[in-house]
């Protein structure tokens, strides 16, 4: 039952069902939600909307269970690459979905969607399926660690890998806490696997040349996010990538690309495709299937070659299963026929244009960094955010409040500044113009609006 002050808040939000679902699903599920990313956390701590839950989505946009209806950014975290509930994805998928979903055999979809990507990306000379992307970067070291016989696997600081412990590092330390030293992002994380991360600063040409020399015999691969998009959204510096895959080459490391938000997003191909640069291993996911349960380890055959009985261990229940690959094939079929990639940018170019226009004529001060199909809102004096600790200097609190704003205009951003603003093939020029109308109202009130978000970091210190 809610309480006379959340009743008043759900009529501010017309959130009552949300709301109520909310105060049920804390008897049920730990902090009301299913994975902690869910949790809008900052506005829950100030006394305001914890969570929304969702009736149905279609296209670009959403609907809640109060029945409010609002354009959506936020995409699932990445996946809704084409849109939601998308007509050609359904009919692929209703072809399977009579003849059962799991037989403990591979069926032809495997094999097709498996060469379809090999056309698509640069270095899928060979892959496996998973179904999450956190088994597809776990699988991805361990076949590094396979074919280097090495241990030590460098990451860089803001960079998210998933939820095992092997890379649930640094992910979003403190802002004042040492820098490139692991930092755990969670509570039970054994204290000996910090020995075998080494953490980086993105974009440190300098520190990461020292690091190598140094450890480069003892590190089997280098895991990075080619585009960080897991603490906002920070572009590798020109020629960054180049000198990662050089020094790997050169010291017999492993490069792994980890897609899972760039792949099939940022280009068909992922960010290795628009930067030119051949990882040896990549993980995939989200917009592979535009939002079916699917992942992927893709890499060089050399690499690839060392996975197989009695020799390094992939396989999963749920691999490969006819559903998600149905969806994969119809998604990848979709980029083959249409102008997917292009029509986002289109879009994506005009909304960040639009913000940036907006923020210049209201004199505040903020960026909009990134790519087209994905990118965020800065609210900060600086020209660029070039690495994770640049962000100490942005305001999160605003950001936070203009989110709460634009839900009552109908439009849906995360409330972590660090989480992208995504697009997707089905935004249109009417999403568009609500949208920066929306922005233009919801700006100025949350400027003015009070109410106690935590400003300092977005960052919760475990240890
Ligand atoms: C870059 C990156 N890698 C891995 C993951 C983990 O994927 P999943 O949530 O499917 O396990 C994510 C999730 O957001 C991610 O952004």
């Amino acid at each position: 039952m809610l309480d006379g002050k959340k009743i008043a808040l759900a009529k501010e939000f017309s959130l009552i069902k949300s709301m109520e679902l909310h105060d049920r699903a804390l008897q049920v599920l730990p902090s009301g939600v299913s994975s902690n990313a869910r949790l809008w956390h900052k506005s829950c701590r100030a006394n305001r909307p914890c969570s929304i839950f969702i009736d149905r989505a279609k296209g670009s946009h959403l609907w809640d269970v109060d029945g409010n209806e609002y354009i959506d950014y936020r995409l699932g975290f990445g996946p809704v690459i084409l849109g939601h509930s998308y007509s050609a994805v359904h009919e692929r998928i209703h072809e399977y979905d009579e003849k059962g979903v799991i037989f403990a055999l591979d069926n032809p979809l495997e094999v097709s969607v498996a060469e379809k990507v090999q056309t698509t990306v640069p270095s899928a000379e060979m892959v496996r399926f998973s179904v999450t992307g956190t088994e597809a970067t776990m699988h991805a070291i361990r076949i590094a660690r396979g074919y280097t016989r090495r241990e030590k696997i460098i990451k860089f600081e803001g960079m998210y890998h998933g939820a095992h412990d092997y890379l649930l590092f640094s992910t979003e330390p403190p802002f004042d806490s040492p820098r490139a030293v692991p930092f755990p992002s969670s509570l039970g994380i054994p204290k000996a696997l910090n020995d075998l991360v080494i953490v980086q600063e993105w974009n440190d040409f300098d520190s990461i040349e020292r690091t190598i020399s140094k450890y480069g015999a003892e590190v089997a691969a280098i895991i990075c996010e080619p585009v960080m998009g897991n603490a906002a959204v920070i572009p590798p510096a020109p020629g960054f990538l180049k000198l990662l895959k050089e020094l790997s080459d050169k010291h017999g490391i492993v490069l792994i690309f980890d897609e899972v938000k760039t792949g099939f997003r940022l280009a068909s191909g992922g960010a290795q495709q628009l930067f030119g640069v051949k990882p040896h291993l990549s993980s995939f996911a989200k917009s592979l299937a535009n939002g079916y349960p699917i992942s992927m380890i893709a890499g060089l055959q050399e690499v690839m070659g060392v996975v197989g009985p009695k020799k390094v261990a992939h396989g999963g229940t749920y691999a490969g299963n006819p559903i998600s690959m149905a969806a994969a094939e119809a998604t990848l079929d979709e980029f083959g026929t249409k102008h997917v990639h292009d029509s986002i940018n289109k879009f994506g170019e005009k909304l960040m244009k639009g913000i940036r226009a907006i923020l210049e004529d209201k004199h505040v001060d903020g960026i909009v960094q990134g790519f087209p199909a994905m990118f965020q809102v800065l609210f900060t004096k600086q020209d660029e955010v070039k690495n994770y600790r640049d962000l100490s200097s942005c305001d999160f609190e605003l950001f936070a409040r203009l989110q709460l704003e634009l839900l009552k205009h109908g439009v849906m951003f995360d409330e972590d500044n660090g989480e992208p603003l995504f697009t997707c093939y089905s935004h249109d020029d009417r999403d568009l113009d609500r949208t920066l109308e929306a922005f233009e109202t919801a700006l100025p009130r949350a400027l003015e609006s009070k109410f106690p978000v935590e400003a300092e970091n977005r960052f919760t210190v475990w240890r």
